[in-house]
């Protein structure tokens, strides 16, 4: 079984944990080609929910292709559920978020959310986090201080750029990212809330206190539900 056909059966098992939420609520959706499966999973079943807020521009194209009606954040009070994928996610539900580059919008919706259902293939789990470079959002201007901020904590730091171009890659809110390579995250609340202190700082990839409540995790042998 092939990486992609392990999202598209979290995507299945992710669709079949939300229609068990009361119908006529508003859902969170997240990023990336984990959340991408389990969009066109959900889409027959669409009119289950009164609507959706989404994490990113790509999101939103794509659950608008499918016809759901996507809200704005700032009309919907609060989400019984935001899906989303990760790119690590410690045995605590702790996560790196942001590969995708939409980490802050991701933040705010699943702040929003009574739960969070993280998606991912067995891949993604790890015993501690930090093999995947910490993505760190960043106001442009700042790029300087903050990456000396972030080298202070051990990090190598890399402007991320556009694939195969030497411009730097933009965020949906005018932001750009650093990805942090080589931190050994033993305390992720500590270091999430040293990094949201840093002046220049949007959001740091760090999901601690918006961590997974509910992980649906495929391999080779299924989906299993680990509630953490
Ligand atoms: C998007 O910014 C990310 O947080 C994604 O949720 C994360 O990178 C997982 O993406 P994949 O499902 O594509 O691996």
């Amino acid at each position: 079984m092939n990486q992609d056909q392990l999202k598209q059966m979290v995507g299945e098992a992710a669709r079949d944990e939300v229609l068990k939420l009361a119908p006529g609520q508003v859902l969170g959706v997240g990023t990336g080609s984990t959340a991408n499966c389990f969009i066109d999973a959900l889409a027959p079943h669409k009119d289950h929910f009164a609507g959706t807020v989404s994490s990113s521009n790509a999101t939103t194209e794509r659950l608008l292709k499918h016809g759901f009606k996507v809200l704005n954040p700032n009309d919907v009070t609060g989400l019984p559920a935001y899906v989303d994928g990760a790119d690590e996610i410690d045995p605590a539900g702790h996560m790196i978020k942001g590969g995708g580059g939409a980490l802050t919008r991701e933040k705010i919706i699943a702040s929003m959310a009574k739960q969070f259902i993280c998606i991912c293939d067995s891949s993604k789990q790890v015993p501690v986090l930090g093999n995947f470079a910490l993505p760190v959002e960043i106001i442009p201007l700042a790029q300087g201080v903050v990456t000396r901020e972030l080298e202070k904590l051990g990090g190598k730091v890399s402007l991320r750029l556009v694939k195969g171009a030497q411009e730097p890659f933009v965020t949906d809110n005018s932001g750009w990212i650093l990805d942090v390579a080589g931190l050994k995250i033993a305390d992720p609340k500590s270091m999430e809330s040293q990094i949201n202190q840093i002046a220049g700082v949007i959001t740091v990839g760090l999901f601690a206190k918006e961590k997974a409540n509910i992980l649906l995790v495929s391999n080779a042998a299924g989906v299993a539900r680990i509630i953490l």
